[in-house]
């Protein structure tokens, strides 16, 4: 170590909770960059279910500090409640969790615009977990946001939120044509949650800036996938952060110096929640299967994943995007039920071949998916431990991706739980410097 970005190389729901909290053994510091509350970091520790959506997936170990970073987008309200939950399951908060106070606040404006828009979308509709991101971050962009440093100032509250709702109602009103929210009730709400929210928000930057001095080990939470992002994902079904690796740099307010490496969670087939293309979906029975044995429904809306067969095409331009320097592999245990397994390794677009992931969304959408098929497994793998312990052909799945990607398979982790994690290669002696340029990716 000292600093690496933990990041989703699909479109999300990899498993970046389970592998945070897994790694966070060797951490100081865990940090989130971008994102809000539309995430869901899934933990299992002896047996006990957690879900975080905002704060850093190392608060269940105890004495780490986990900063909230000035990239991402927060509801005071599920924040408290996060909080409320952690705490009354024994998890101490206080002294060691701390929101960036330039952080962005969700207003209740940016949740009804988020509904309101995708009704406006209709058939073109999104898919968002309509918790307010893209309208935030839209304000933010705009510099007509409230920061968590002005919320738990009153009077800067105030005066900011009576100029800002008098437009937002506008919108809401004559264009949308949705109910105004009324002042009194948006500032009283919001007042309660600075009161509880006031001892966590710090200088974020700094205590970044302090930990990277200090050679602190540091590992980034990435939210979301490479395929969600907003400048390289599927736009426009995408969310409204930077959710690639160089995200960190803005959204927590240290230079690409300052990173020295990239641990891509790789999920062992892929999944995805919302609308858009998805070259490898599955609508038939096998996707079906892959639903229900790897339990695929949404961490934050409870909505059903569409599932589909690994893509190394998409992979392999995540592993550019981020600069990978090392692929924890997860969930190859919901493989086992299926035979063979299928890799997409090009796609057929109207006609021609290619290898290249097209960033047209037509293109996307013509895709059709060439493969390859390994040979399944067919044995429960999640009681294995090591990498000896796998199935030869399971490690030659692992193999074939490493190949394609160009990148090594260092952790495999085999079922939800801390514990069903398969350490091969140390994922934090690679350092980012030259190994991309090193190795060679097969043409696939
Ligand atoms: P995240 O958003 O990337 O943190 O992923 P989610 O928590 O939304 O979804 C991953 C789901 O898979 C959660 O239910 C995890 O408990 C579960 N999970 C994580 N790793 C594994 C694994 O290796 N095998 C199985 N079977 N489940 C896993
Ligand atoms: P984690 O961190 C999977 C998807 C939504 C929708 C699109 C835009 O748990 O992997 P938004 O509400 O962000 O404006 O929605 O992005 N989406 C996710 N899909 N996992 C997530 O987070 C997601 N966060 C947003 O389903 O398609
Ligand atoms: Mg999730």
């Amino acid at each position: 170590m000292p600093a690496y970005v933990i990041v989703g190389m699909q479109w999300g729901d990899e498993g970046k909770g389970k592998i945070v909290d897994y790694l966070t053994k060797y951490a100081e510091i865990v940090v989130r960059h971008q994102g809000g509350n539309n995430a869901g970091h899934t933990v299992v520790v002896d047996g006990k279910q957690s879900i975080l959506h905002l704060i850093p997936s190392g608060i269940l170990h105890e004495g780490i500090v986990c900063i909230v970073g000035n990239g991402t987008v927060l509801d005071p309200a599920v924040v408290i409640d996060e909080l409320d939950s952690l705490n009354a399951a024994g998890y101490a908060t206080a002294g060691r969790l701390f929101f960036s106070d330039c952080a962005h606040v969700i207003m209740p404006y940016h949740k009804a615009l988020d509904k309101a828009q995708e009704r406006f979308r209709g058939k073109n509709r999104i898919g968002t977990t309509g918790r307010g991101i893209g309208p935030c971050y839209a304000d933010k962009a705009d510099r007509m946001g409230i920061r968590m440093g002005d919320l738990v100032n009153e009077a800067v509250f105030k005066e900011k939120l009576g100029a800002i709702l008098e437009y937002k109602n506008g919108v809401l009103e004559k264009v949308l044509g949705e109910t105004p929210l009324q002042f009194d009730e948006v500032f009283d709400e919001y007042r309660g949650y600075a009161g509880q929210l006031r001892p966590y928000v710090a200088d974020a930057v700094k205590l970044v800036h302090d930990a990277v001095a200090a050679d602190r080990r540091i590992i980034f939470e990435g939210a979301q996938g490479a395929m969600l992002d907003l400048d390289h994902g599927t736009y426009p079904y995408v969310t409204s952060s930077t959710t690639v690796s160089g995200g960190v740099c803005a959204g927590a307010g240290v230079g690409p110096t300052n990173v020295d490496g990239v641990i891509g969670i790789v999920k062992a087939y892929t999944t995805r929640v919302g609308e858009g293309p998805f070259p490898t979906e599955l609508t038939d029975q096998v996707g079906e299967q892959l639903r229900r044995e790897g339990n695929e429904f949404g961490a934050t809306t409870g909505r059903p994943r569409r599932c589909g067969w690994f893509d190394a095409i998409q992979l392999r331009r995540a592993a550019r995007l981020n600069g990978m320097t090392a692929i924890v592999m997860t969930k190859p245990d919901v493989l086992s039920i299926v035979d063979p397994i299928r890799i997409c390794t090009a796609y057929n677009i109207n006609g021609s071949v290619t290898h290249d992931f097209p960033t047209s969304l037509e293109a996307l959408e013509n895709a059709v998916p060439v493969y390859e098929d390994m040979p399944g497994w067919n044995e429960d793998i999640s009681a294995c431990r090591t990498w000896d312990d796998l199935p030869e052909k399971a490690q030659r799945y692992f193999e074939r991706i490493e190949e394609l990607l160009g990148v090594p398979v260092c952790t495999i982790s085999v079922g939800p739980g801390r514990e069903q994690t398969i350490e091969r290669i140390d994922p934090f002696s690679i350092s980012a410097c030259g190994t991309m340029r090193g190795m060679t990716p097969e043409p696939a």
